[in-house]
């Protein structure tokens, strides 16, 4: 027996999407009504999902398998076409973009809260992708979240649990539920993409790799992809099985919360190369033997060696980086003689770049690498291209580096977050460099003199659109930087995050400690932004 149910319901405060989606804690998106005034929301702001396809996936996280079965019968009680669902309700973010641009999909819901911690007491999220794969623009989220303001009632089916652990197509009161492999489709593009065969090579002579899936969905992935079809030994894929909890972890890659995969990189039997990806398997890490890649310069790498991959063998059209992300990109950019964008924080920003052509490859500091292929950053192809790079090139992770560097200068680079502050505090803090900012120029601090200063605002070039407060950008003389911003992802008070940035071309200063290098951008931040005074702490809580 099944009916369509119209259920009385009231807006739900807070229900605003940010960065990424609807973020909150799992108890929050599990209270009754919560998940499907969200979902209401989502679908009534594109207009309806009557006569549409949908692909729908998470990351596996508690709560995942639930969500996915309500936004399902929602979706056939309101007269959705089909919608395509990975098998166990499982898609990473880029498999879940892939599908949509793949199926020619109208959209996609992807249930995920990234890199943050799974569980009944840690955190959920969901986010709405549109048609050409990408996250919603600015536009749709605001419409969603003017929906959960006014909603009154919402539809739903009400029948039994959809049997998602078998492939093949089933019906749901009309609707087409087509439950695919989560691996296939998106193996095949990767397979597309790289030299498989140069990679395969290097496996069998001898290279030796571990890639930390951190128990979360990119495990099958990575299995199925460089020990299945790369011939990578047995054991190159640790921590592989997606669990609920990510193992009671943090999923999130970079040397703090992967510090096994560090420990193992650092030793004295460490594998040739090391990486890991995050909960939804949107981010990557990249550690050689003795030597962490920062994202910014990852990306900067990638861009001056995608050539050797035969999807990017004609060049890139462009490269854009997060206003944030080191301007070691911009480097390679101006080299390569191609268009370099500055983006605000956040994946979207990228995709009207993405989609008129203008740019190839897109990078960010928060370990978010990916290219045109998708319209999401992209973990394992971020791994995937290191490793047909290193196919090509025969040469440690470490040499390639200094190569790098020695070509282009070095940006040292680090983030620091205060989390958790008072969002009246961190407010004022910003407020007043802006209100600074004008006279800053020309003012030395520490030794270093500021160039510019600015509240980035940022206006693109594909549709015209304004995106003002950015962050505060200040530029010193010689290509030193600090970015200062608050964090539009947090679930708790205010994060103001640091961004220090100094740029040295002599090679004969390119192997200090990152923490030296820094040590006048940092004392010339906190002489700038008083952020000991404003924030109340002496220390970031997190140095990444
Ligand atoms: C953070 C990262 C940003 C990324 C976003 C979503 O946002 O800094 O680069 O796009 O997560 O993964 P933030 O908390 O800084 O607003
Ligand atoms: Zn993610």
């Amino acid at each position: 027996m099944t009916r369509i149910l119209t259920v009385p319901t009231q807006p739900i405060e807070g229900q605003k999407p940010g960065t990424s989606g609807l973020r909150k804690k799992t108890k929050v998106f599990m209270t009754p009504h919560y998940l499907e005034n969200f979902t209401q929301s989502v679908f009534d702001a594109i207009g309806g999902v009557a006569g549409k396809v949908l692909v729908l996936g998470g990351d596996g996280r508690f709560f995942n398998d639930r969500a996915v079965q309500v936004i399902l019968r929602m979706a056939a009680a309101q007269d959705a076409l089909r919608v395509i669902v990975g098998q166990g309700g499982i898609l990473s973010t880029p498999a879940a973009s892939n599908l949509i641009r793949k199926r020619g999909a109208n959209g996609g819901v992807i249930l995920s809260a990234s890199h943050n911690p799974g569980g009944i007491d840690e955190d959920f999220g969901m986010k709405y992708n549109g048609e050409n794969g990408g996250p919603a623009p600015e536009s749709v989220t605001d419409r969603i979240f003017a929906r959960t303001q006014e909603l009154t009632e919402y539809k739903i089916l009400e029948t039994e649990d959809v049997d998602l652990s078998a492939l093949g197509e089933v019906s749901l009161a009309g609707m087409v539920v087509e439950v695919i492999d989560p691996v296939a489709d998106y193996a095949k593009l990767m397979a597309e993409l790289f030299d498989f065969d140069a990679i395969r090579n290097l496996f069998a002579g001898g290279f030796r790799m571990r890639f930390d899936a951190m128990h979360a969905v990119t495990g099958p992935y990575a299995t199925a992809i460089l020990e299945g079809m790369l011939g990578a030994p047995a054991g190159t894929v640790v921590n592989g099985t997606p669990s609920p909890d990510f193992g009671g972890g943090h999923p999130d890659p970079n040397p703090v919360w992967a510090k096994d995969l560090m420990d193992a990189m650092f030793a004295e039997d460490a594998p040739d190369f090391g990486a890991a990806s995050d909960g939804d398997g949107d981010r990557n890490m990249i550690v050689g033997r003795g030597i962490y890649v920062t994202p910014s310069d990852s990306l900067a790498v990638l861009a001056a060696n995608a050539h050797l991959a035969p999807a990017y063998a004609k060049g890139l059209a462009g490269i854009a980086r997060s206003m944030p992300t080191s301007r070691a990109a911009d480097r390679v950019a101006e080299k390569l003689g191609i268009e370099a964008h500055e983006t605000p924080t956040g994946w979207k920003f990228f995709g009207n770049l993405l989609d008129a052509g203008r740019v190839t490859i897109c990078g960010e500091e928060s370990a978010g690498t990916g290219s045109d292929h998708v319209r999401e950053k992209d973990g394992l192809w971020a791994v995937l291209l290191w490793l047909n790079i290193l196919a090509r090139r025969i040469e440690p992770v470490q040499q390639i580096l200094s190569a790098h560097w020695a070509e282009y200068g070095r940006n040292y680079y680090s983030r620091h977050d205060y989390e958790a502050i008072p969002t009246e505090r961190a407010n004022a803090l910003v407020q007043r460099l802006r209100d600074i900012s004008g006279d800053l120029p020309g003012q030395s601090f520490q030794g270093l003199t500021v160039e510019s200063a600015d509240d980035f605002a940022y206006h693109d070039p594909v549709d015209g659109s304004q995106s003002a407060r950015q962050g505060i950008r200040i530029g010193f003389k010689g290509g030193s930087r600090v970015v200062m911003r608050l964090s539009g992802t947090g679930t708790e008070g205010a994060t103001l995050r640091v961004y220090l940035e100094r740029y040295e071309l002599d090679p004969s200063r390119h192997d200090l400690p990152v923490e030296e290098a820094l040590a006048p951008v940092i004392a010339a931040a906190e002489d700038i932004a008083l952020i000991r005074e404003f924030t109340g702490r002496d220390r970031p809580d997190v140095t990444t």
